[in-house]
């Protein structure tokens, strides 16, 4: 595996890689590393890709006064991780590369953004829709692959390689859980060990509105109202939003059919956690897995989303 700091080098290995007849597959991460990342690299390493592997804290997806300087960066671990993976190369670079100055172009995508994780921070998904595009641009073309677990991110980003024909196919891979259901998540190390207890609420309370669908709840304010009342009963969480969309355009749900994607938020002391669950047009519930390995792939097959390129 290589470590690579600059653009150039980025862009000479994956050249070299694509005239050798190879695909590339990159991994954007903003670093700390776990289990869910190593899925994706190992999505596209089981691809037949040499998986490109980005460590980069994008300050322009972070707002004053949000967490961009504590940010966890244990760049160590995350080689470590990425090698074990079987990652090819890992591009690590400084702020001064990715924006030698401040960058008077961005990428925004009309309304995919604006609520759920838009609604609590307004510029977020602008700053990833760029970064994600300089990555596209300096990568060439490839397969990308993102988690599920962002689910809105990874619809923007699927949008925007789609609308700017960028060559890349983005592929979007299942959420990776602890066995009591938690989305693994960088953030989650900032739970204390009573709000690491609380937090898998967030998840109980999804799977529980995804078998109110299942078993024929067909209103939408009904299945939020559970949620939103499942989260308020616990005293460590604060609730943010519950949301039944279109998983394709994210567009709020009308009636809450098989098929739709169900969306929940809520703040556990420090971090704000996020998860999602797919209900399936077949009208099954995806149950809660329990399991004594460490870590369990949620339900729902990895699906690549075709043009260009998946919160
Ligand atoms: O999901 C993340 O870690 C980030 O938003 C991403 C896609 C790497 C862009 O900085």
């Amino acid at each position: 595996m290589e470590v690579l700091s600059t653009i150039d080098q980025v862009r000479a290995r994956t050249a070299r890689a694509r005239a050798a007849g190879g695909m590339v597959g990159l991994v954007p991460t903003m670093g700390a590393l776990h289990a869910g990342h190593v899925s994706l690299i190992g999505a596209a390493v089981a691809d037949g890709c040499d998986a490109l592997v980005t460590v980069f804290v994008n300050p322009l997806q972070f707002a004053a006064g949000e967490d961009l300087d504590a940010y966890p960066r244990p760049i160590e671990a995350d080689l470590a991780a990425a090698q074990a993976a079987g990652a090819t190369w890992v591009f690590v670079p400084g702020d001064g590369e990715m924006y030698p100055q401040e960058p008077l172009t961005t990428v925004s995508v009309a309304g995919l953004g604006d609520a759920m994780e838009g609604a609590s921070r307004p510029t977020h998904f602008a700053g990833v829709a760029t970064v994600v595009t300089k990555l596209f641009a300096i990568t060439g073309a490839c397969r990308a692959y993102f988690g599920e677990k962002d689910f809105q991110q990874l619809a923007i980003v699927t949008r925007v390689a789609a609308d700017l024909s960028l060559p890349v196919d983005v592929v979007g891979c299942p959420i990776v859980r602890e066995p009591d259901g938690l989305a693994l998540s960088s953030r989650n190390v900032y739970l204390t060990p009573d709000e690491r207890t609380a937090a898998p609420v967030l998840h109980r309370a999804l799977v529980e509105a995804a078998d109110l669908i299942a078993a024929g709840e067909r209103s939408v304010q009904a299945v939020r109202a559970h949620i939103e009342a499942r989260i308020t009963a616990e005293p460590l969480a604060h609730f943010d939003y519950a949301e039944v969309v279109d998983p394709t355009t994210m567009q709020p749900a009308e009636l809450a059919l098989p098929g739709v994607r169900i969306l929940a938020a809520a703040q556990f002391g420090i971090p704000r956690l996020l998860d999602n669950v797919p209900t399936d047009p077949a009208g099954t519930s995806p149950a809660i897995a329990l399991s004594t390995s460490d870590l369990e792939v949620s339900t729902g097959d990895r699906a690549p989303r075709r043009g260009g390129r998946d919160t």
